[in-house]
């Protein structure tokens, strides 16, 4: 079976083995730690980063008081871009995230999977202390042939996470730019991570060389000789509610869409996450060697209600959630 079939196979049949759960929104926060660590502000808004400076040596699973994550081990930081609305008369309100489907009520934020080789067979080894990687380019405006632009994409969807693509992520009419057409149910973008590792290096300067995707694109695929090591398919998708904004007398009159991400970017192919490991213990390779699916016993969970309750004051203090005659950190949005 097909990656990508299996995904659609255990939404469907939630218990399918491979983990799937959410990372409720913590903070939106200009914070960049692995890309501009340090610098406060950083020059785009995320959600979800929580340090402006990550060290390789930081334990964040005995840092931590709480984590946002329904398995209660994972201190591992998720953050990805943020999504704006650009209104006629050229203001800008942010997009409100919602929880994915079967995982209400999460407060938006992100929902995770790390996924094993579709054989169920082949072993797969987690990520070490300090490990951190990024899948996309914060300044891609254009489309792409490579494997990182291939893992990408968004999904319009109908009322009830309905639509006619209702296969997995990056299947049917998903794209690889920002839907053309509004989303009645919102858009859900999707992020997924390389599954070969190169064994020995927790990062790389352009935090992307030091992991590779598969010769066959597969997780569990064979992995290139410089990258031997295979490692679990982490996937990040973040639901926006758009519904608010579907006006047609609102969306700009050539017919263009009115989103623009944080880093001025309104064709979608910029979309990127990033990824800090901070698993407590060995808690992920358990799970990834029991071959676990969303309901794993081998691991420590909260209630979603829990999971809300933890979140953090921003380092930037800023307007971001007003009408603004500007993107916070004044990114262009490219408008001609
Ligand atoms: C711009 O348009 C939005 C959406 O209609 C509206 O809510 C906002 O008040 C407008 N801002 C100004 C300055 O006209
Ligand atoms: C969406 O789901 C809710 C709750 O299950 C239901 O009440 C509603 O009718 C559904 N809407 C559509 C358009 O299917």
């Amino acid at each position: 079976m097909h990656w990508r079939t299996l995904i659609a196979a255990a939404l469907a049949a939630p218990s399918h083995a491979m983990l799937r759960f959410s990372c409720s929104q913590l903070v939106i926060d200009r914070l960049d730690p692995l890309v501009q660590p340090g610098q406060t502000p950083a020059a785009h808004l995320h959600q979800n980063a929580f340090a402006a400076e990550m060290d390789y040596s930081l334990d964040l699973p005995s840092m931590a008081t709480c984590t946002t994550c329904t398995f209660t081990e994972d201190f591992s930081n998720y953050w990805t871009a943020v999504l704006y609305f650009r209104a006629r008369n050229g203001t800008y309100k942010r997009v409100p995230m919602f929880a994915n489907q079967f995982l209400e009520p999460a407060n938006g934020g992100i929902t995770v999977y790390y996924i094993p080789p579709y054989d169920m067979k082949t072993p797969v080894t987690a990520f070490k202390p300090g490990f951190r990687m990024l899948v996309g380019d914060p300044g891609r405006r254009t489309d792409f042939d490579d494997n990182d632009a291939k893992q990408l994409s968004f999904r319009c969807w109908d009322k009830n996470f309905t639509g006619d693509s209702s296969g997995a992520p990056g299947m049917g009419t998903d794209t690889r730019y920002l839907p053309n057409r509004p989303c009645p149910g919102g858009i859900r973008a999707n992020h997924f991570f390389p599954t070969c590792w190169d064994g020995v290096n927790v990062d790389s300067p352009d935090h992307k060389s030091h992991v590779a995707y598969s010769l066959n694109g597969q997780v569990g695929g064979p992995c290139p000789e410089t990258h031997p090591v295979k490692i679990p398919q982490v996937l990040y998708e973040v639901a926006w509610d758009t519904s608010s904004f579907n006006d047609p007398n609102e969306w700009p009159e050539d017919g263009s869409q009115p989103f623009v991400f944080s880093m001025g970017d309104k064709t979608g192919y910029g979309t990127h996450a990033d990824y800090l490991f901070g698993w407590k213990g060995d808690s992920l390779q358990k799970a990834m060697d029991a071959f676990c699916g969303v309901n794993c016993p081998q691991l420590e969970t909260q209630s979603t209600q829990q999971a809300n309750r933890c979140t953090i004051k921003p380092t930037v203090v800023e307007p971001i959630d007003e009408w603004l005659t500007e993107l916070p950190g004044g990114a262009q949005a490219e408008i001609e």
